[in-house]
């Protein structure tokens, strides 16, 4: 299986961005946020610099661009890539929730996939209105990783989704996970109560089709996955529910594989993307 949606390994969509960082993506991501000659834009949560290198690309003259993530070695990964592609874009390590600029110093601010990993949404989406300027443009592309649709044609495939979801729910749980999970979709009313007025909510759907038996390799990683998650796992519980999620994975892997090429299995989720403009 390529760089895909697989619920069965994660309750997110935190491993899909080569699912919509496509063309259209772009396309969208620059009219939406409208760059304009001189204009300044931020990415927070920018990872390793994709939308500096898509939006760069555009060559609207001395547009300068700005990411900031969390995670030190994404930045510079970031700041690499950008070298690589001669663009100048000035990246720092900083929090969604404490942005180290000024108010009003942004033109458009943008996050892709970022709150999804964050505990105070609040936190993060008064930030992105504190920094950017009246009237600019505010852009948050994230998921709703509840509403995942799942099909399967034999038993086992139904009973490995629902025994998948109780297992990273107790994982998540267990770990004091406290993202909202279904953030997407409340990103409007989030703005509104940050001063950004929405404008316009658009879905990206996500999704992967199986027709025929997967290769032993796709089980195999599967296994991996789940495995790695109980090692990590913090209680008996979770680590006895991996257990038995893992004879429910085997299960399946034989009963697909017996069902040949009649066997089907889709699946889908949402990517939610909300286009605000701050009040004046
Ligand atoms: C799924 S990745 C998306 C990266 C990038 N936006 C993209 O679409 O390629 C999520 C990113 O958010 C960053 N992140 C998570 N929590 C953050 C926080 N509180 N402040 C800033 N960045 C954060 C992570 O380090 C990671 O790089």
């Amino acid at each position: 299986m390529p760089a895909t949606i697989d619920l069965l390994t994660s309750p997110t969509l935190k491993h899909l961005r080569e699912r919509w960082w496509n063309d259209d993506f772009t396309e969208f991501l620059a009219e939406t946020l409208r760059p304009r000659p001189g204009n300044r834009i931020l990415d927070v949560g920018c990872g390793e610099g994709n939308a500096q290198v898509r939006l760069g690309r555009l060559h609207v003259s001395q547009l300068r661009l700005f990411g900031v993530d969390l995670v030190i070695e994404r930045v510079m990964v970031a700041r690499h890539e950008a070298g690589a592609h001669n663009q100048r874009v000035g990246y720092a390590c900083a929090d969604a929730c404490h942005l180290p600029f000024r108010d009003g110093a942004f033109d458009s601010t943008f996050c892709v996939a970022v709150l999804q990993h964050i505990g105070d949404v609040q936190a993060a989406v008064r930030e992105f209105a504190r920094v950017t300027a009246p009237t600019g443009r505010v852009l948050a592309l994230e998921p709703d990783n509840e509403a995942r649709y799942w099909f399967s044609s034999t038993p086992g495939g139904v009973r490995a989704f629902e025994v998948s979801t109780r297992f990273f729910g107790a994982l998540g749980a267990a770990r004091g996970d406290l993202t909202d999970a279904k953030v997407g979709p409340r990103i409007p009313s989030l703005f509104t109560t940050h001063g950004i007025d929405p404008i316009a909510v658009r879905m990206f759907p996500v999704s992967q089709t199986q027709l025929g038996p997967y290769e032993e390799s796709v089980w195999q990683r599967r296994r991996d996955v789940v495995q790695q998650a109980i090692d990590q796992a913090p209680t008996n519980t979770v680590r006895d529910l991996g257990r038995e999620y893992l004879q429910v994975l085997d299960a399946y892997a034989a009963e697909a594989t017996q069902a040949g090429p009649s066997f089907v299995e889709i699946q889908n989720t949402m990517l939610f993307a909300t286009v605000g403009q701050k009040r004046e």
